[in-house]
């Protein structure tokens, strides 16, 4: 037996700009998906499936969950023709596009493993397994998601476009930052709008180069203004990015009404966050009270919405 997990995340800025090795800022959430591995006589492997979901999101992504967990196995040379593992995965995390769910899943079942044959993985190999385990989710990920979901943290990532080590800096803010995080209860597929985005930049090369270098210097104002803590300017840096995102189309019709709702409502900035296209949106607010009031308004409009604070 053995059991593992791995955090949520969401990120600050730079989802999608960071498959193309630009500089993004993320943090894991206090929520977490669970793993447990049972070894019992037989061969091959069961899932039992209970985390919380977005309707229609376990569904949606069961090959690729099923596909993740067997590059796992795989990567970490579990046998599975003389024993038969029965994995569980549970935990508070609610799996839901742009929350880092797979990556959450990956890494629980990574240190699950782990744990169960006595490998003694260090962070860097349940990372690197986890990495693996979100290539079947992603096609070419970044990689933000499962460093995110393993070390936790708010983290300054930068992809290594040669392939090697990737850059992780832990970012300390002197300032809290209180976050309502909104479901659009659509789940995307990270594969099908990171290939678009990718199609985007052959097709138009001149106009995406134009907003990756808006994008840098965007990203490299947020970095000082998260070790200011200063939130104004960490609230407008929001709003740029996301408008950043709205011109590589990857945000939606329910993500920008998310955004407005929560604008209108008193967030100094919003944003989507992760895949786009549905998934989640993030507003900051200044005080508790407006971090309520941005909620309310979201859960009035029929969505669900949960406060977290990062930094
Ligand atoms: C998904 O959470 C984040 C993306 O940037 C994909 C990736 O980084 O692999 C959309």
């Amino acid at each position: 037996m053995g059991a593992g997990k791995g955090y949520g995340k969401t990120i600050l800025f730079g989802e999608h700009f960071v498959v193309y090795g630009l500089p993004s800022i993320v943090s894991a959430l206090g929520a977490y998906t669970t793993a447990n591995v049972k070894v019992v006589k037989g061969n091959g492997w069961t899932v039992n499936d209970q985390r919380p979901a977005t309707p229609g999101y376990k569904e949606q992504k069961y090959r690729e969950a099923m596909r993740s967990i067997a590059n796992i196995l795989n990567h970490l040379k579990v046998d599975i023709e003389n024993q038969r593992l029965e994995i569980s995965f549970a935990g508070d995390l609610i799996a839901a596009s742009g929350v880092g769910a797979s990556a959450a899943q990956c890494t629980s079942l990574a240190r699950a493993l782990s744990e169960t044959f006595d490998l003694n993985l260090d962070d860097e190999k349940i990372n690197e397994a986890a990495y693996e385990g979100e290539k079947a989710y992603h096609g070419t990920p970044s990689g933000i998601d499962n460093t995110a979901s393993t070390y936790g943290g708010l983290i300054w990532f930068v992809k290594n476009m040669g392939g090697g080590k990737n850059t992780m800096d832990l970012l300390q803010s002197p300032r809290k930052m209180l976050i309502v995080i909104a479901n659009s209860g659509m789940t995307a597929s990270t594969t099908e709008v990171v290939a678009d985005v990718r199609r985007l930049r052959e097709e138009n090369p001149e106009k995406i180069e134009k907003i990756f270098g808006d994008y840098r210097k965007l990203v490299e104002a947020a970095r000082k203004a998260l070790i200011r803590g200063d939130i104004a300017s960490i609230g407008n840096l929001m709003n740029q990015n996301h408008k950043l995102l709205q011109q590589i189309t990857v945000s939606g019709e329910i993500n920008d009404e998310l955004v407005e709702l929560a604008l209108e409502n008193g967030a100094i900035g919003a944003k989507l966050t992760g895949t786009g296209r549905g998934g989640l949106v993030i507003g900051l607010a200044e005080n508790e009270g407006i971090q309520e009031k941005i909620l309310n308004a979201i859960e009035k409009r029929g969505y669900s919405a949960w406060r977290t604070t990062l930094g």
